[in-house]
């Protein structure tokens, strides 16, 4: 397909446009009321969400503000919800009618999408462009995914009938998928994952992200208003490790699409080989360490830019963010003088707020250990810059961004999942020692490349041992169907999330072999 039919239709220019004062002050209006809302989030097995156990608070990282409970899944809905996979087959249904479904379900989200906003806004701390590019990054998922899975699998692929017999591939759903998404995309990555797996024809369990489950549980709500088979949707919030733990050890898991943390990716691996009903297949999506490398022909201007969104948008919380930025030492204090003039400019305040630039962490445990790193880095590396705090802020959660200068890549001994650069200066002689090092690392999710050499972005760009690479922007905001996400190694599995390959990994091939 061309480029231009990749992309999928979200029906307004609003996103483009927020920064012009009408459309700010006419979208914060349709956003505002969802403030005084109380959501209470359930547990749901086939669709019915469970009379409530003990509740949970559910805290704004913004202002601490309490906007609702969550009730977890504890052993029992756990059980109930084992034995109801081990009673009731996977629904039987067309892929037609679950996309049809999906389709609607896409144009559900465009209609509450100002609830959904706000849900970002105030239960993930997303500043309101965040949120809206959160909200029509969620819509293309569902609609891509639905298309690739009807474009695909509706029907047989005719194969080669060199013997002549007839030789037909079909494709079936795997059966129950477990999602479990993270809360630094709590609507896109839960989507997709959900999407993914609904438009093969499978059943989800989707277990959200302890921070975020109130759009979680919006979003499930509008799957069953969407008409998506009540007996695929499950829902279960409350604690990861238990509810993976039990599903797999049960046998009731076809496959699990997971995107968070290494270690809990790793974790989950170990339980499928230990129990899993055969090779169960596992999609996951981890962190990274993620470099760019800028030479001296690099558009300095430009490289600040990029270089302050790549590390600072979204306060640095995503798996995409840059992290370790190679700049070659002869433009060094021209850039350092910059930066520190971009980053004085930034504005670190409420997501509700006109001019906020970056919102808060997601919450106190995040705060604490950035905090520790950057108590590190005051003993052991050269501040460069960090960004002013001008009005008292909400809550405790909000942090500075910051850059420093280290002197090598081993410093770094893991991910730091927050608004903190670290800059190493390179004399040119030392590229492909830098690319070693970076391949070494064994992370592989995104690269960035500034400079005007052809010869060295294609020298580099073909070397380094990762999933996407930019050159000349920032290195984060994929777009689904134009730029498939998804890092190697450490970084994750594969297939890319937004690509034309990853609705594969939810169907099982069969081959009908006919001697007709
Ligand atoms: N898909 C997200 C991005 O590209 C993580 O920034």
């Amino acid at each position: 397909p061309s480029p231009r039919e990749l992309f999928v239709d979200y029906p307004n220019s609003e996103g483009a446009e927020l920064g012009n004062d009408q459309v700010y002050y006419d979208t914060m209006d349709q956003i505002l009321p969802f403030h005084e809302e109380y959501y209470e989030v359930l547990c749901m097995i086939a669709g019915e969400a469970i009379e409530p156990n003990e509740g949970h608070a559910i805290i704004s990282p913004v202002d601490k503000r309490t906007m609702g409970r969550v009730h977890y899944c504890d052993q029992a809905i756990l059980d109930r919800c084992v034995s109801f996979l081990k009673s009731h087959p996977l629904p039987d249904e067309p892929i037609e009618h679950v996309c049809a479904r999906l389709e609607r379900f896409a144009d559900l989200l465009v209609q509450n999408k100002h609830e959904l906003m706000y849900l970002c806004m105030e239960e993930a701390g997303k500043t309101l462009q965040n949120a809206h590019d959160e909200v029509r990054e969620a819509v293309d998922l569902v609609r891509y995914y639905a298309r690739q899975a009807q474009k695909n699998f509706a029907d047989p692929s005719i194969l080669d009938s060199v013997t002549g017999e007839e030789n037909l591939l079909t494709y079936d759903p795997r059966g129950t998928v477990l999602c479990i998404s993270p809360w630094n995309f709590p609507l896109a990555t839960f989507i997709g994952q959900v999407s993914a797996a609904l438009g093969c024809g499978n059943r989800i369990i989707a277990k959200p992200a302890r921070q975020t489950s109130i759009i979680a549980y919006r979003v499930m709500e509008l799957l069953l208003e969407a008409d998506i088979h009540p007996e695929k949707l499950f829902f279960l919030p409350g604690k990861g490790s238990d509810i993976a733990h039990g599903l797999i050890h049960a046998k009731q898991i076809s496959m699990v699409c997971f995107t968070g943390s290494i270690s809990a990716a790793k974790q989950i691996q170990s339980w499928l080989i230990e129990y899993g009903h055969g090779f169960t297949p596992f999609v996951a999506e981890t962190g990274g360490q993620n470099i760019m490398v800028a030479d001296s022909t690099a558009l300095i201007e430009q490289l600040v830019q990029d270089v302050v969104a790549s590390a600072f948008d979204s306060s640095g919380q995503r798996c995409s963010a840059l992290r370790v930025l190679y700049i070659q030492e002869d433009i060094k204090e021209t850039f350092y003088r910059q930066l520190q003039g971009r980053m004085a400019l930034l504005n670190i305040d409420s997501p509700f707020l006109r001019n906020t630039d970056m919102g808060p962490l997601i919450d106190s445990e995040a705060q604490q250990s950035l905090s520790n790193h950057i108590d590190w880095l005051q003993k052991n590396a050269k501040h460069i810059a960090t960004a002013p705090i001008h009005s008292k802020l909400p809550s405790d959660n909000y942090m500075a961004p910051s850059a420093w200068e280290i002197k090598s890549l081993s410093e770094l001994t893991q991910e730091h999942f927050g608004p903190i650069l670290h800059v190493i200066s390179f004399k040119p002689d030392e590229l492909e020692s830098i690319i070693q090092q970076v391949n070494a690392l064994n992370y592989g999710l995104t690269f960035g490349i500034h400079s005007r050499n052809q010869r060295w972005i294609n020298y580099i760009s073909h070397r380094v041992g990762v999933g996407n690479v930019y050159i000349n922007r920032e290195m984060i905001g994929a777009k689904v169907g134009a730029q498939p996400f998804g890092g190697h190694g450490m970084s994750g599995t594969g297939p890319k999330a937004g690509g034309p390959n990853y609705v594969h990994a939810f169907v099982k091939e069969k081959t009908l072999t006919s001697n007709i």
